[in-house]
């Protein structure tokens, strides 16, 4: 998609939807306000509430597609799919050297071979700078296709030094620069095209914002984990944005737009589950909120999760029956899980509703776009690039 007409119409559209519809993904599960919508279409909830603990865990991103899905979740799904559409971004296969690529993990060199398709043709520049690099995989791969050189910019040290022995092991020219980029936004050469795969969530903002600042020439940036950011609030850019009636896009609304697990190992999904298990549990031995622990201590037991959040908190806990308790809670955490699936469909529209304001700002600004997906879900579902150039 490219054009200030079709990106500011299709950003009209997304945040319409996303306005007319804000009773079903705004409040979220787990949060104890009864659901607005559940009033307004009483038989999707009825159907939702019906639902086994398999059916969620096997559904969760699909209940749309079930035979009999009530009309109103159908509808919003077939709604979302037609808004979101985009186009696989035109591209040519290159030629790889896999010798080159050896130690580069299998999905993140897919995601390094599909950028690469999309980067090459477009390519204008003879320098790169890597924003938020990690060991430079991506710009080292372009480099020594298009024989550009390379700035990476990297707040760990390690991986700094990994992209200047890997670069010279490869013949590559790259000057790995150790730098926090939020809080000393580096100054980049005015020739660079700007390389950002997956900077997570304002960083790819800050990128943007440099290289607009810094007359660069072209940036190409895929974003991510939308929800990391110090505000914990999206502020729009563009001024379509600024009169979106959504005003900006919260901490949680962000999150949704990522929430979708497409790959997750067994340990990641036992977490993921003990964490919703234990806060509801946590919950009912001292009401209201607390902060969440780190990963690990969704691990073990619940009685060892209560011994350390009680420990943090300064609680004094109830005697409780542990099991009786996580019987309770994964009932309430079925129900809210069944009930949440409602906000599936928004997930991509507010991922998308995001992406457009970079886009629409960049226009605004003088800048040619284009924005489409630079490769397929599986390979990444952050799969969304803007290439822009003066
Ligand atoms: C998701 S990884 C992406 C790495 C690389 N672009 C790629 O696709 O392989 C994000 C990288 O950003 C780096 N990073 C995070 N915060 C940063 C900051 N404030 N300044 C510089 N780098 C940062 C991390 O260390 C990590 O290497």
């Amino acid at each position: 998609m490219s054009g200030s007409s079709q990106i500011a119409e299709r950003f009209r559209a997304v945040d319409a939807f996303l306005d007319a519809h804000r009773s079903f993904w705004q409040p979220r599960p787990f949060h104890g306000d009864p659901l607005p919508w559940v009033d307004q279409a009483p038989d999707l909830a009825h159907w939702l509430r019906g639902k086994s603990q398999d059916w969620v865990d096997a559904n969760e991103d699909r209940a749309a597609l079930e035979p009999d899905c009530p009309p109103t979740l159908l509808g919003m799904h077939q709604q979302a799919q037609a808004l979101c559409a985009l186009p696989l971004l035109q591209g040519a296969e290159q030629p790889l050297d896999l010798r080159l690529t050896r130690g580069i993990p299998g999905r993140k060199l897919g995601q390094i071979q599909a950028f690469a398709q999309v980067a090459i043709p477009r390519l204008t520049t003879e320098v790169l700078a890597d924003w938020c690099a990690g060991k430079a995989h991506l710009s080292r791969s372009l480099a020594k296709l298009s024989g550009a050189q390379v700035h990476s910019y990297e707040r760990q040290a390690a991986l700094c030094e990994k992209a200047e022995s890997l670069a010279s092991a490869q013949g590559v020219k790259l000057q790995a620069h150790l730098v926090d980029v939020r809080s000393q936004p580096p100054e980049l050469p005015s020739n660079a095209t700007l390389l950002g795969l997956h900077a997570c969530g304002e960083l790819s903002d800050i990128a943007l914002s440099q290289a607009h600042e810094a007359g660069l020439p072209a940036l190409m940036l895929a974003p991510c984990c939308h929800h990391k950011r110090q505000s914990r609030h999206y502020t729009p850019r563009s001024s379509l944005g600024n009169q979106s009636l959504l005003g900006g896009l919260d901490e949680s609304t962000l999150r949704l737009s990522t929430a979708r697990v497409v790959i997750a190992t067994r340990r990641m999904k036992r977490i993921r589950a003990n964490k919703m298990l234990y806060r509801v549990a946590y919950r009912s031995l001292v009401p209201g909120t607390f902060k969440s622990g780190p990963e690990s201590w969704f691990t073990h037991s619940f009685a060892a999760f209560c011994e350390r959040i009680s420990a943090r908190e300064g609680h004094t806990l109830p005697p409780f029956d542990s099991e009786a308790l996580l019987e309770k809670a994964s009932a309430e955490v079925l129900l809210a899980r069944a009930l949440g699936m409602v906000r599936a469909p928004f997930r991509r529209p507010i991922e998308l509703w995001l992406n457009l304001d970079r886009a629409l700002f960049l226009e605004e600004n003088g800048w040619s776009i284009e924005i489409g997906r630079f490769c397929a879900e599986s390979v990444s579902p952050r799969d969304i690039l803007i290439a822009a150039t003066r």
